[in-house]
């Protein structure tokens, strides 16, 4: 049964959440679910914004059936063509025989790569500031370049101001009937899926983000319409900003992230004596991650967010502790920049761990490495535990002064 609801008078949401998915990608974890958002505009002419992931098509195909009623689909805009928003475009454009496709070329290059059928008498080729008309609505086209993939475009419908931006302001997360980011909590049930979906799905392309920013900076926005996730029609400014933060690398807080990789617990110990160190000084903003139980997408997240990172890991086999190393690879993959950074490290023979770990953060942007790093050799001894003390007073201090 179709479950649709109204965005303005005639723009319909007909997209649909997933809460059965384990992994978005087949990479993140995705406990609260994913939607994918697609939107129904029913002017003079009908258009489709962007279809849906085959794991909602149920749905999506009631939503379209029910919101269109009986009319026929003139449009359908493919903002983006991955395909967890692509992968029923060819089944809408088989039930809906009228509707032409309106993407960039490199899209409709796109879609012959994905599908076989010849689409080309049906396709609309746009570029940067083309401009659709479908009656009281019209619509501008703008290239995103790598707000996730090359193709990437978004759509500024200027009659009711409305931003639909692909990829770009989505969060993981289904949605509970609430489908505006002003009907929810945003900050506290949603930011960290928010900064999450960011940083490991976006999180590389800072600068495309930026030309982005930029590029719909002039616009008048009453509501943005990203492809996952909740709808902002109020305190835009707020997520915008969020975004800025994220992708000029710069962090959110002023925070402490502890992450440490320890097969038997004695550099976890170490880690821990820094934390409360950092707290008995007055810092509150404290995490501590164990890389081996926290999944990698939760760790890089974290890294966006605070400024000064605690890298703490044993020697294993001559080289750093693996899932540390994963880690630290992944951040240096999403081009991480623009943070201060502790190394400890442990071996029981030869301890590499921390000057391994020293050369991969310095071949990511403009990292600064504090001198104080301690290097364990098995358990903390007494004068380690006040080698450790003077680290986290260095980071204490930078953090306070
Ligand atoms: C599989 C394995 C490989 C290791 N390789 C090294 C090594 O190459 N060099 C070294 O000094 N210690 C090595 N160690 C020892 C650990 O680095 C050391 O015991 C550990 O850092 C102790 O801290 P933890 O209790 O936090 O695990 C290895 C340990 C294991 C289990
Ligand atoms: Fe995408
Ligand atoms: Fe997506």
């Amino acid at each position: 049964m179709y479950c649709t609801q109204h965005i303005t008078s005639d723009i319909l949401f007909v997209g649909a959440s997933d809460r059965k998915l384990a992994r978005f990608e087949n990479v993140f974890p995705i406990p609260r679910g994913v939607s994918y958002n697609s939107y129904l505009i029913l002017d003079e002419k009908t258009v489709l914004l962007d279809t849906v992931d085959q794991a909602v098509r149920e749905r999506f195909f009631e939503n379209l059936a029910a919101g269109l009623q009986g009319r026929p689909l003139d449009y359908v805009v493919v903002n983006h063509m991955e395909p967890d928003h692509a992968a029923t475009l060819m089944d809408v454009l088989r039930d809906y025989p009228e509707a032409k496709v309106v993407g960039n070329a490199k899209t409709v290059s796109m879609i012959g790569q994905f599908f076989d059928g010849d689409i080309s008498g049906r396709a609309v080729t746009v570029k940067e500031g083309d401009t659709l008309t479908t009656g009281r609505h019209t619509f501008t086209f703008l290239m995103a370049p790598m707000v996730h993939w090359p193709e990437v475009m978004v759509t500024y419908d200027a009659a009711e101001k409305v931003l639909f931006s692909a990829d770009a302001f989505g969060t993981f997360g289904a949605f509970s009937g609430n489908l505006f980011a002003d009907q929810v909590n945003f900050e506290r049930d949603w930011l960290d899926d928010a900064r999450r979906y960011y940083a490991n799905i976006v999180g590389k392309y800072g600068t495309q983000v930026q030309t982005l920013l930029k590029k719909t900076a002039g616009l008048d926005i009453a509501y943005l319409c990203p492809l996952h996730g909740p709808i902002w029609r109020e305190n835009i400014g707020w997520f915008v900003d969020k975004y800025q933060t994220w992708s000029s690398y710069a962090p959110e807080e002023q925070a402490v992230a502890i992450f440490c990789g320890s097969v038997y617990g004695h550099t976890e110990n170490a880690a821990e004596i820094v934390a409360n160190r950092l707290a008995e000084k007055g810092i509150k903003e404290i995490s501590l991650h164990d890389v081996s139980g926290t999944d990698v997408s939760v760790l890089v997240s974290e890294a966006f967010r605070c400024s000064h990172l605690v890298l703490a890991s044993s020697t294993y086999n001559g080289g750093i502790f693996t899932p540390m190393e994963n880690f630290l690879t992944d951040l240096k993959a999403h081009n991480f920049q623009n943070r201060t950074v502790a190394v400890i490290d442990n071996g029981s023979w030869a301890a590499t761990a921390g000057k391994q770990m020293r050369e991969l953060v310095g071949t990511m942007k403009n990292m600064t490495v504090l001198e104080n790093s301690v290097s364990l050799k098995s358990s903390v001894k007494e004068a380690q535990r006040t080698e450790l003390e003077a680290l986290a007073d260095a980071l204490a201090a930078e953090l306070l002064g």
